[in-house]
C-alpha cells in the first residue's frame, strides 16, 4: 500500500531573482501584515515578470487589507506564463492555528490538480511544519471508484527550512495513511485484515510485530466477548513494537493501546438511532492512531521506545453476540458484568491495559479509543476529551495539540462516580447505570483506569476528531487520522 500524497520540496528564494526563477510554479503565496513580506527586489521582479503591480491589485485594493489572518488577496496572472494565481495572504499574528488553517486554505486551493503551490508564508522551521502539514493533508481524497482522479499537486517551501521537511513527510504520510485504514469499509477491513497491515507496514519500518487469534488471546475475556460476536472475522491482538537503536536504561518505554472495533453495530443492544451506524466502520481509528503513529516513530529514528497493542474485534449481531447480562473475565481475572454490549471499546481495552501492565513495564501508558458519544457532547468535535491523573502529562498534550492541530482538552476523572460502576455479582459493571450520573465518556475512563494498575496512564476519547463530517480545511469527510500527529511530536520530545 503506497499511499500517494503531494510531493513536497523546496526552493532558494533568496538573493536578487532571475529570469525564469518560479518557471514551474503554477501557484505563489505571500504573506503580509501591515505590508507585503518579501523583498522589494523580489516584487518587483514579479511585477515586471507577470505583468501586473501590486499598488493595483492589493495597497489600492477597497475594503482596504487589514492584515488580519486568514485575509486572502487573489491576482490572477493573464498571459503565457505557467504562474496563474498570487495569493497575498493575511497572517495576522502568526498564530500556529492560524499557520495551518492557511496551510488548508492553500491546500484546497489547487486539490485534484497538478499544479505547483510555492507557499512563502512561514518564517521558520517550526512554522512551516504546521503550515505545510496541513496544506498536504488538506488534499486528501480516497475513494473505491473504478476511474480514479489521480492528479496531485506539488508543494514547495523557502529552502530556508528544508531541515523540516522530513518531519513534514513523516506526519503527512502517516497520517494519511491512518486515513486510509479508517476509510476502508468492514466487509474489507476485518480484524485480521487490520492485523495483516500492521504487519505489512511494519515490514516497511523495521518493526516487530506479533500477531495473536484463536486459543492464544484465550486469558482476553473482554477481547473474546466482543469480537467472537463475528464468525467470520474473529478478534485479532497485535503487539508491535519499536526499539530505539540508542536505547539505553534510561530510554522510557512508552506503550500505546488502540481501540480496534472493525464495525461497531452495537450487538444485542443494537446501535440507535440506526443511521449512527454507518459511522461506526471508522470504530477502529484508536488502533489505527497507535499503528501510525509507531511507524512515524520508527521513520523518525526517535530515542524512545514505543509498544502498540491493537485490541482488534468486530461488534457484531448474532447467534454468537454476547449478551446484556453476561459476566465475563479480563486479563488478569478481573470480572465484570456486561450490561449495555454497545459498550464494547471498554471491555476490548481493559485487556490491553492489563496485558501492558502487567507483561510490559511501561512508563507511560496511553489509550486512544473512539469510546463514547458523551465525549462530544460538551467538546463537540474538535477536541479529545483527555483523561489522567498527572496533570503536567495533560498539559503537554494539551501544548503539542495546539501547536500541531490534534487539540486535546483534560477532563475530570470524578471519584464521586465510581459508584456507578459497582456490581452486585461481580467486581464490576462495565457501563455506569446506577445513580444516573450521565457523564458517560468519565465513567467509561474511571472503568478504564481499573485496569492500569499503579501507571502513569493517559486516555483519550477521541470519538469527536476521529471524523469529520465534512470535507473542509485539513480533513476530508471520514476519518481524520487525529491523534498520529499529536503522540508523534510528544513522543519526539520524550
Ligand atoms: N463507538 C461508540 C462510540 C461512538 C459514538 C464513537 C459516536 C463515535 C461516534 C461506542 O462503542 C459506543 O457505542 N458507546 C456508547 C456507550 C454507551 C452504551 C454506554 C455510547 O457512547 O453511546
Ligand atoms: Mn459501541
Ligand atoms: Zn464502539
Amino acid at each position: 500500500m503506497i499511499p500517494s500524497i503531494p510531493k513536497l520540496g523546496f526552493r532558494s528564494i533568496s538573493g536578487t531573482p532571475s529570469t525564469g526563477a518560479l518557471k514551474d510554479i503554477t501557484h505563489l503565496a505571500i504573506p503580509f501584515t501591515d505590508s507585503i513580506e518579501i523583498s522589494k527586489s523580489w516584487q518587483k521582479f514579479l511585477e515586471k515578470e507577470f505583468n501586473f503591480s501590486f499598488k493595483e491589485e492589493f495597497t489600492d485594493a477597497v475594503p482596504a487589507p487589514s492584515g488580519k489572518a486568514g485575509e486572502f488577496f487573489e491576482i490572477v496572472i493573464r498571459g503565457e506564463s505557467k504562474l496563474k494565481r498570487i495569493y497575498l495572504v493575511g497572517v495576522g499574528e502568526r498564530k500556529d492555528i492560524d499557520l495551518r488553517k492557511i496551510g488548508a486554505t492553500l491546500g484546497r486551493k489547487v486539490k485534484g490538480s497538478s499544479s505547483t503551490l510555492l507557499s512563502l508564508v512561514p518564517k521558520s522551521s517550526s512554522e512551516a511544519i504546521i503550515h505545510f502539514t496541513s496544506m498536504l493533508l488538506s488534499t486528501y481524497t480516497w475513494n473505491l471508484k473504478t476511474a480514479p482522479k489521480t492528479e496531485l499537486p506539488t508543494f514547495q517551501m523557502s529552502a530556508d527550512h528544508k531541515d523540516s521537511l522530513s518531519e513534514i513527510k513523516v506526519l503527512t504520510e502517516s497520517t494519511w495513511l491512518a486515513r486510509d485504514l479508517i476509510h476502508t469499509p468492514s466487509n474489507i477491513k476485518s480484524p485480521e485484515w487490520m492485523a495483516n497491515q500492521a504487519k505489512k507496514l511494519a515490514k516497511g519500518s523495521g518493526l516487530n510485530v506479533k500477531v495473536k487469534s484463536g486459543k492464544a488471546i484465550s486469558e482476553f475475556g473482554g477481547l473474546r466477548a466482543v469480537g467472537n460476536s463475528s464468525k467470520k472475522n474473529p478478534p485479532h491482538f497485535v503487539e508491535i513494537s519499536y526499539r530505539s537503536k540508542a536505547s539505553t536504561k534510561q530510554t522510557p518505554h512508552v506503550v500505546l493501546v488502540g481501540k480496534g472495533i472493525t464495525f461497531d453495530t452495537g450487538g444485542v443492544s443494537l446501535k440507535r438511532p440506526y443511521d449512527m451506524m454507518t459511522a461506526m466502520k471508522s470504530d477502529m481509528a484508536g488502533a489505527a492512531t497507535v499503528l501510525l503513529t509507531i511507524v512515524a516513530v520508527a521513520k523518525l529514528g526517535l530515542k524512545v521506545n514505543v509498544t502498540g497493542l491493537l485490541m482488534l474485534a468486530e461488534n457484531a449481531l448474532s447467534g454468537t453476540s454476547q449478551r446484556p447480562s453476561d459476566v465475563i473475565k479480563h486479563y488478569g481475572g478481573t470480572t465484570v458484568e456486561v450490561i449495555n454490549t454497545d459498550a464494547e471499546g471498554r471491555l476490548v481495552l481493559a485487556d490491553g491495559l492489563a496485558y501492558a501492565d502487567e507483561n510490559l513495564n511501561p512508563d507511560y501508558l496511553i489509550d486512544v479509543a473512539t469510546l463514547t458519544g458523551a465525549a462530544t457532547l460538551g467538546l463537540s468535535r474538535h477536541f479529545a476529551a483527555m483523561y489522567t491523573r498527572d496533570n503536567d502529562l495533560a498539559k503537554k498534550l494539551y501544548e503539542i495539540g495546539e501547536y500541531i492541530g490534534d487539540r486535546t482538552w483534560q477532563m475530570p476523572l470524578i471519584d464521586d462516580y465510581q459508584i456507578a460502576l459497582e456490581s452486585d455479582i461481580a467486581d464490576y459493571n462495565h457501563t455506569a447505570d446506577k445513580y444516573d450520573f450521565q457523564a458517560g465518556s468519565v465513567t467509561a475512563a474511571l472503568f478504564l483506569e481499573k485496569f492500569v494498575g499503579d501507571r502513569r496512564w493517559l486516555h483519550l476519547d477521541i470519538a469527536g476528531p476521529a471524523r469529520s463530517d465534512a470535507d473542509a480545511g485539513e480533513n476530508p469527510k471520514g476519518g481524520t487520522g487525529y491523534g498520529v500527529r499529536l503522540l508523534t511530536k510528544w513522543l519526539a520530545q520524550l
